[in-house]
């Protein structure tokens, strides 16, 4: 039953990090950044293929490492786009072009969040089975503030039922497609947004709270802490 297709957006440039070559080519653990998450998803029997939207400029680098990663036969390339949305979609036709008739599900996750754990891949993709839309989460831990104009804090906002999503977001593949082709060039920062304004829920699946996006340099030391207290 390999039916489902992930789909990794890995064409972003990195500005924050602020690195020379793009982050996810950053050594995590003595390997890429993104082939972490990647191997994870890989490693699935239920997952048959895994897209990396890519830029150009970053391609051969990424073919070299994708081919010695457990299942290259089952990576694949397509040119991203300029916002991660736009990757998305074009990974998007790209599966739907290949015409897999067992492709049922669609797992989108950030090439940039490399902790992702086996088990909580199996939490999220169980629950989209029934719910055909569900995302990993976490709930919020911090104390949020409204910042006013001269940012003084003017309000306390009440952080029960305020989560912070994750990936992977895991769609049905018609719904995942119908979303996109609605919403089409409006901007949104998941994809999970996008399902959302079709009106179809999209359930949140607790998930560990350590499944970090690489953003700054200073995450991927924090990373490699987490990865070297899960080994010993
Ligand atoms: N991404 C993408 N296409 C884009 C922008 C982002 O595929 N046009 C991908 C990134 O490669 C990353 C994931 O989406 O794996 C999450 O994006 P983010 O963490 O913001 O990465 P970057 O956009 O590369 O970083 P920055 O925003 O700091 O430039
Ligand atoms: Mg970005």
């Amino acid at each position: 039953d390999a039916s489902v297709a992930v789909i990794l957006p890995a064409a972003g440039s990195g500005q924050r990090f602020g690195d020379q070559s793009n982050k996810l080519f950053a050594p995590l653990a003595g390997r890429p950044l993104w082939t972490h998450a990647a191997e994870t998803l890989l490693r699935r029997d239920e997952v048959s293929c895994l897209w990396l939207a890519v830029s150009p400029g970053d391609r051969e680098q990424l073919e070299e490492q994708a081919a010695m990663l457990s299942r290259p036969d089952k990576i694949h390339f397509v040119n991203g786009g300029a916002e991660r949305s736009d990757s998305v979609a074009a990974a998007l036709d790209a599966v739907a072009q290949a015409a897999e008739a067992s492709i049922q599900w669609v797992a989108v996750h950030d090439a940039a969040r490399p902790l992702l754990r086996a088990e909580d891949v199996s939490s999220v993709l169980a629950c989209a089975a029934h719910t055909r839309a569900a995302i990993l989460a976490t709930p919020v831990t911090g104390t949020l503030k409204r910042g006013a104009r001269d940012q003084s804090a003017c309000q306390t906002l009440d952080r029960r039922g305020i989560w912070v999503a994750q990936t992977p977001q895991v769609f049905s593949l018609d719904l995942l497609r119908q979303a996109y082709a609605s919403h089409r060039g409006r901007p949104a920062t998941d994809d999970a947004e996008l399902v959302e304004r079709t009106g179809h829920p999209v359930a949140l699946v607790a998930g560990a709270a350590d499944n970090l996006k690489i953003t700054y340099p200073e995450d991927l030391a924090v990373a490699e802490a987490l990865l070297q207290s899960r080994t010993h």
